[in-house]
């Protein structure tokens, strides 16, 4: 079984995508071998002042535990027309040039508003290639979060839960196939 990694792209408290996470984990975990990481767990206070090039144990350890996986799933939010802050400086602190070279990444975007982070998850992915990353083609954007998504039952529209189990079944595979 592949290993995929999941991150929740926010350090917001309670935030949906951390939601988003945990559900979407729950699906894969029965494809794949699965762990969720938060970015509300980034070592953010290590790296004030811009510790670029001296990368703190602290963060060493969590990109560590986070690279270790055949592929990797990001939840990402969308905040002021594209993703969280945090999520690049979590990026920017990855080992370069090795991180996601080649590696197979998934992407759902999630947000209140009626684009469901499209534009977030199409920045990002912009990095991902700049990183050589092989993005999965099958995305999810989920509009109106608040009210389209439960975290017991997923996503209210049939046809938009069957998209989202779509990709989170048939990634794997995707992964399978460039181990
Ligand atoms: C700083 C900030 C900026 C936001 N900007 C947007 C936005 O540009 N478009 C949008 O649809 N929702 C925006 N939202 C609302 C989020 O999409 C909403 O909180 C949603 O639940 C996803 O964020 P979450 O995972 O932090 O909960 C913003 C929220 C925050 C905290």
């Amino acid at each position: 079984m592949s290993r995929i990694h999941v991150l929740s792209a926010t350090d917001r408290p309670k935030s949906n995508a951390l939601k988003v996470s945990e559900y979407a984990t729950s699906i894969l975990s029965e494809y794949a071998e699965t762990k969720l990481f938060s970015l509300c767990d980034f070592p953010l206070e290590d790296v004030v002042g811009g510790k670029y090039g001296k990368t703190p144990d602290s963060v060493k350890k969590y990109n560590k535990d986070y690279l270790e996986a055949d592929g990797f799933l990001f939840i990402i939010p969308e905040y002021n027309g594209g993703f969280p802050g945090i999520l690049k400086l979590f990026y920017d602190y990855l080992p370069f040039p090795e991180s996601f070279s080649k590696m197979p990444v998934s992407l759902i975007g999630e947000a209140a508003g009626a684009f469901g982070a499209l534009r977030a998850v199409e920045q990002f992915e912009q990095l991902l290639k700049y990183r050589k990353a092989y993005i999965f083609p099958e995305r999810m954007f989920i509009q109106r979060v608040n009210d389209q998504f439960d975290e017991e039952e997923g996503l209210s529209s049939e046809r938009l839960q069957n998209s989202l189990e779509k990709q989170l079944c048939e990634f794997p595979d995707f992964v399978e196939k460039l181990k």
